[in-house]
């Protein structure tokens, strides 16, 4: 109860319980499509034993412990080993041997967006944004802020022009570290509650094209 408050006293709390109300009501799910243009950001600023690391390949995943592999993809909806083959990337905060946070990046020009079940067509050179996860006693401490910010400048050295993400309306703190790091939502989709798609107002003028996957 007292976290529920908590949201809602926070940026875009009182906005978020207006789109939960709305769920309850209409039995929809909304969700913000939001994204960045790939710039190289000023250094990143990491606690004392941090470190950021990005992972493009297999060779450079079996560097990592099997320990953190498994942990990684308990919150990665697929295999990273599978994530990378199909071109992805795989982007992680460690303190020491543990794991802060984590995030997938899918790249273009379609790939397939878990929750809900959607294929998404986009340019080449964009890419998507998904599987944002700070392991719990990490929260709260600026690691997905940081995190996002060193994968949008990563990025931008491979040929990424564009990162898209979708985030539900009602995730405070997911809205929060995407606007923190200078997001902006492009378009909206709202879908029904067991995920199939009723509209993405916006996405078509963004060169978006989302369709159901039910
Ligand atoms: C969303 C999530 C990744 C945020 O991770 P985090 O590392 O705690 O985020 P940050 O510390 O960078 O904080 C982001 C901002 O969100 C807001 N925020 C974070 N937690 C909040 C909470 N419990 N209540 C209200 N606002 C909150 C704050 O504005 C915070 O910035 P501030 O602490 O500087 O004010 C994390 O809560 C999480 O893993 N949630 C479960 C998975 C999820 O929802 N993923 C996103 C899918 S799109």
């Amino acid at each position: 109860m007292k976290e529920r408050l908590e949201f809602l006293k926070g940026p875009g709390g009182l906005r978020a319980a207006a789109y939960f109300g709305l769920k309850l009501l209409t039995r929809i799910d909304v969700f913000r499509i939001v994204w960045i243009f790939a710039q190289s950001s000023k250094p990143l600023m990491l606690p004392s034993g941090w470190r950021y690391l990005s992972l493009y390949t297999g060779e450079a995943l079996s560097n990592l412990s099997s320990d953190i592999i498994e942990r990684a993809a308990d919150q990665c909806g697929s295999n990273p080993k599978q994530l990378l083959g199909r071109g992805g990337s795989l982007h992680l905060l460690l303190a020491g041997d543990s794991l802060v946070a984590q995030l997938s990046i899918e790249r273009g020009p379609t790939c397939r967006i878990d929750s809900p079940p959607l294929y998404l067509r986009m340019a080449e050179t964009d890419a998507f944004l998904s599987y944002l996860y700070t392991w719990p006693e990490y929260r709260r401490q600026g690691a997905a802020q940081r995190l996002i910010a060193a994968t949008v400048s990563d990025l931008s050295t491979r040929n990424v022009h564009r990162i898209i993400a979708h985030i539900r309306a009602t995730n405070v703190p997911s809205l929060a570290a995407f606007e923190h790091t200078d997001w902006k939502t492009g378009a909206m989709m709202i879908c029904t509650l067991r995920g199939r798609l009723l509209m993405a107002p916006g996405a078509t003028s963004a060169g978006l094209t989302f369709r159901s996957a039910i």
